[in-house]
């Protein structure tokens, strides 16, 4: 039989071949000229095909990518109500940046941002940005927090040459990636054999006048604990009554931002504290917009540098700008703008709980398996989540379980190892969302046991399947 490739008319295999014009007869007759030739890959075809075509070749090939409702290692979001989904469809074609021709969208913003800022406590009138997502934000905030540094250190005329920023291992990549392009020291909190977020007597020994900041994770992206924000912040409250050494902290809240308001309203990890000077939180996670958006939001006006805004004359109009992007998309602003007047304050609530109680629920079926043990208490403050790894001997890991389980019902949940010094950890974790409702919660408990009961009998996969395992932690 022929190749894909040959019957798809290349003229470099031998065989037979289409000629174009036997493409172009049949074509004509049945449309679908994709399924005869190659889908343009390296350079623009000279001539198109038509729209439903186009669409058909593309959705072919989006059948080969996994169904994000059964992707259980991502936290962004993979369902929205059918009236956000129109308001986006609507609004795919403005330009967000373009705040003089849509400026009811730039209140839009500027509503969420003070929703956020409500939320997250903030003590007065203040500011905050849009974003692409939390990676964007945490380099705002991450600048912002530079700047500041410099600004007193100049003022108290010493040296700026070595900033350094302290954070745990526990933290997203982004940090590390912050350090790297901006030219700061990254002082990284090596995680313990047994402890996987970070408190006061671990950064302690890291900070000095050089530090421009602390960063703590409200939600962890492997376990989904927080780092013990509030012990974090009494040790730099003491530093600066004790030392006089002003050091701030930002919280990574890229998950948790939108759990811990909603379901562990008096723990306080927010402005409520008062090192606290600035928060990130991904709408398109827990916020419940599909990517990319992400916020950012300061404690007071002032905790944003004036210089890293830009004002400029933009189409006749003075605008000012605080991105690292420019052009982007509007429809996830007013997706999240949807979310916050559609949901409420009780909404998130209703929606964080049920996740929480799905996420109970997949713990007890889990444990009752007897083969795995839990990762953290039951008691603990976490994300929608549920991490886990094998407990006792077996002849098959997390890895084996992973795969047998993707083989068995294409379930996307990942297994990987932690950061230093807990390298020698492999987790398995799965996102507990809104589309993981109680029945999918059961079979995917029932699943887990079938794969192991799999493993049991043929022992662990071949090297080449563990290959095709995911293994990152998922975002
Ligand atoms: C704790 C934490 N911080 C930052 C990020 C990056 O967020 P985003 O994907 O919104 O850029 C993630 C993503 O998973 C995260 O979990």
């Amino acid at each position: 039989m022929a190749s894909h490739q040959q019957r798809a008319g290349h003229d470099d295999g031998g065989g037979p071949q289409l000629t174009r014009e036997q493409i172009e007869r049949l074509e004509k007759r049945y449309g679908n000229r994709y399924l005869l030739e190659p889908a343009p890959d390296h350079k623009l075809p000279k001539i198109g095909m038509s729209a439903e075509e186009a669409q058909g070749l593309i959705e072919k090939e989006m059948v080969l990518d996994g169904i994000p409702m059964r992707n259980l290692a991502t936290f962004v979001t993979t369902w929205m109500e059918p009236e956000a989904d129109r308001i986006i469809a609507e609004n795919l074609h403005t330009n967000f940046i373009d705040h003089a021709e849509y400026p009811q969208t730039a209140e839009i913003e500027q509503r969420c941002i003070r929703m956020l800022a409500d939320l997250f406590h903030a003590p007065g009138k203040t500011t905050g940005a849009r974003t692409q997502g939390s990676s964007e934000a945490i380099m705002l905030g991450a600048l912002s927090l530079k700047w500041k540094w410099r600004q007193r250190r100049e003022a108290a005329k010493k040296s700026v040459g070595r900033p350094n920023l302290v954070f745990g291992g526990d933290v997203h990549v982004v940090w590390e990636k912050f350090c790297r392009y901006f030219d700061v020291e990254p002082r990284i909190v090596p995680l313990k054999r047994d402890k996987y977020t970070i408190g006061p007597e671990d950064v302690e020994p890291h900070v000095d006048e050089n530090t421009i900041g602390v960063a703590a994770v409200l939600g962890t992206t492997f376990t989904g604990h927080a780092d013990d924000i509030t012990g974090i912040n009494d040790y730099l409250v003491r530093l600066k009554n004790e030392k006089g050494l002003d050091v701030p902290l930002h919280v990574d809240a890229a998950s948790g931002g939108f759990v811990w308001p909603f379901l562990y309203p008096h723990t306080e990890w927010d402005f409520r504290l008062e090192q606290v000077r600035s928060i990130n939180v991904s709408g398109h996670k827990f916020g419940l917009v599909y990517p990319g958006i992400g916020w950012l939001v300061f404690r007071e006006a002032g905790d944003l540098p004036d210089d890293l805004v830009f004002y400029e004359n933009y189409l006749g109009k003075r605008d000012a700008t605080f991105t690292l992007n420019f052009s982007t998309g509007s429809a996830m602003v007013l997706a999240q703008y949807y979310n916050f007047v559609r949901y409420g304050h009780d909404g998130y609530r209703y929606i964080m709980e049920t996740m929480q109680y799905n996420a109970r629920t997949l713990v007890k079926e889990i444990a009752a398996t007897g083969d795995f043990t839990l990762i953290g208490g039951e008691q603990d403050e976490q994300l929608p989540l549920v991490a886990f790894q094998l407990t006792g001997e077996h002849d098959y890991d997390e890895f084996d379980v992973a795969a047998q389980l993707a083989a068995e019902r294409g379930w996307m949940l990942p297994a990987y190892t932690l950061p230093p010094n807990a390298e020698h950890v492999k987790i398995m974790r799965a996102l507990v969302k809104q589309t993981l409702g109680h029945s999918l919660v059961t079979t995917l408990g029932a699943d887990i046991v079938e794969a192991c009961a799999t493993l049991k009998k043929k022992g662990r996969l071949h090297e080449s399947d563990r290959k095709r395992v995911k293994t990152n932690t998922g975002y």
